[in-house]
């Protein structure tokens, strides 16, 4: 990638630009400050966020969005949660996560522009509030894709049996949350690829 040696705006090396420094770093400093907030808050599990992390990847490049702001948004969308079902801290979480990131965006100096997209793909990823860039429906559908795989469906199916809810039970959670997921999915090869998982997930149950 061939980038200017000086930035137009400021007479020094572009490398040397804090927000330069930062906008490589975000998504390692988002990683971190996900893992630690996990470890707290005791969800989601850890094993989903990566599902959803790969499926950003793949998705930034087919949709040729800024990979570094899809995982940044993917990482920082559930810093704040909780393992209570449908309680008010699972239900805002969108909001509450995205006012939790705004502060270290503040910190990492992150630009205004890239500010606003993380943080409207962090309130968007549930679909309460409109997406406003193709960033921010990429996360969504990253998001919710995590949730309409067959490792996904274990994954929260094997955690809802850590927090002793009863089998029976744990199987329609996970069923409603597939449905629901794969309810807020647009993008067309998502939308294929989710089908095809969910009809086999429902196979299985
Ligand atoms: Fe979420």
């Amino acid at each position: 990638m061939s980038l200017p040696l000086f930035s137009k705006t400021k007479h020094k090396p572009f490398y040397l630009e804090t927000s330069y420094y930062n906008k490589m770093n975000i998504v390692k400093l988002s990683k971190e400050l996900m893992f630690k907030q996990t470890k707290k808050n005791k969800a989601p599990s850890w094993l989903l966020t990566e599902i959803a992390i790969k499926k950003g990847k793949e998705l930034s490049k087919k949709h040729k969005v800024d990979e570094k702001l899809v995982l940044t948004s993917l990482y920082l969308a559930h810093t704040i949660f909780s393992p209570i079902w449908k309680g008010k801290i699972q239900q805002n979480h969108p909001k509450l996560s995205s006012k939790f990131a705004k502060k270290y965006l503040n910190k990492w100096k992150v630009n205004k522009n890239d500010q606003e997209i993380i943080l409207n793909s962090i309130e968007a990823h549930h679909n309460k509030v409109p997406t406003k860039s193709k960033t921010a429906e990429v996360v969504k559908n990253a998001e919710c894709f995590k949730f309409v795989t067959i490792e996904g469906c274990l994954i929260l199916l094997h955690e809802l049996g850590l927090r002793k809810t009863p089998f029976e039970e744990s199987i329609d959670k996970v069923k409603q949350k597939m449905e629901q997921k794969k309810s807020l999915i647009t993008l067309t090869d998502c939308k294929k690829e989710a089908e095809k998982n969910c009809k086999e997930i429902l196979k299985l149950s």
